[in-house]
């Protein structure tokens, strides 16, 4: 979710104003989701990389979060959303671990739409907690597999994306586009289908992601198999 910060200063508003927008599209689209037959998202929201900003900005996001937990996230419960938050745990404000807890337990049994968001997330962070764990849990050689790592990853609750998207980019230039991935899920979108946008993220909204998956067009991947004579 990038352009928060581009968003308000091309206004001339705080960057917090920026991420407080950022928050009114995050809301819009998930609930818009279900209409376009999107059943899971994961929202990058806050990187681990992200604690180097100051710390006027980093508390205000957490304030944020904060109250985005509480209020929207436990609105979504009773809707029947499951929320997941995927990231380092030990890292995590305390007030914040203990609305997350909260969440997480009250919507365990949920099945309408999971809703993933990375708080204190960095994908080598979260294999480098996965190899630590097969350690302490003693894993034989045998065990680890690529069943064992999908089941061990912090996404564990859902599958692998079929579309990734970045927001705020720079337009294309002479055919090429610049793509950074930030360590958003490493593994997990290992087969997925990666677009950028120049969409600041407190404009993104429901329309844009539609027309970005009919784009990405993810149910033509081939992963790796033979390009038919009908496909060509
Ligand atoms: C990037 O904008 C955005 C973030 C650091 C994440 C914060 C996201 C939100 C507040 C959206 C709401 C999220 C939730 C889960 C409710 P940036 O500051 O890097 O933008 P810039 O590149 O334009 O400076």
């Amino acid at each position: 979710m990038d352009g928060n910060g581009r968003w308000a200063t091309a206004k001339g508003l705080p960057r917090l104003q920026g991420h407080l927008q950022g928050v009114t599209a995050v809301r819009e689209l998930i609930q818009a989701c279900p209409s376009i037959g999107v059943d899971t998202i994961t929202l990058f929201a806050f990187a681990i990389a992200n604690w180097k900003r100051d710390t006027e900005e980093v508390d205000g996001l957490w304030a944020l979060f904060q109250s985005f937990i509480d209020t929207d996230l436990a609105l979504l419960v009773e809707k029947g959303v499951r929320v997941v938050v995927i990231g380092n745990r030990d890292g995590l404000p305390e007030a914040i671990k203990q609305s997350v807890q909260k969440v997480e337990a009250a919507s365990r049994m949920n099945t309408t739409f999971l809703l993933q968001v990375a708080l204190n997330y960095d994908g080598v962070d979260e294999v480098v907690r996965l190899i630590k764990h097969a350690i302490q849990h003693n894993a034989s050689v045998e065990e680890i597999s690529a069943s064992y790592v999908a089941t061990h990853l912090d996404t564990q609750a859902g599958n692998d994306p079929d579309v990734v998207v970045r927001t705020g980019m720079p337009a294309s230039k002479n055919g090429m586009s610049v793509w950074r991935s930030s360590a958003f899920l490493p593994i997990q979108s290992a087969q997925s289908v990666c677009v950028s946008t120049e969409v600041l993220w407190p404009d993104f909204t429901i329309e844009h992601l539609a027309e970005i998956i009919s784009f990405a067009h993810p149910e033509a991947r081939l992963f790796g198999g033979q390009r038919s004579s009908e496909t060509l």
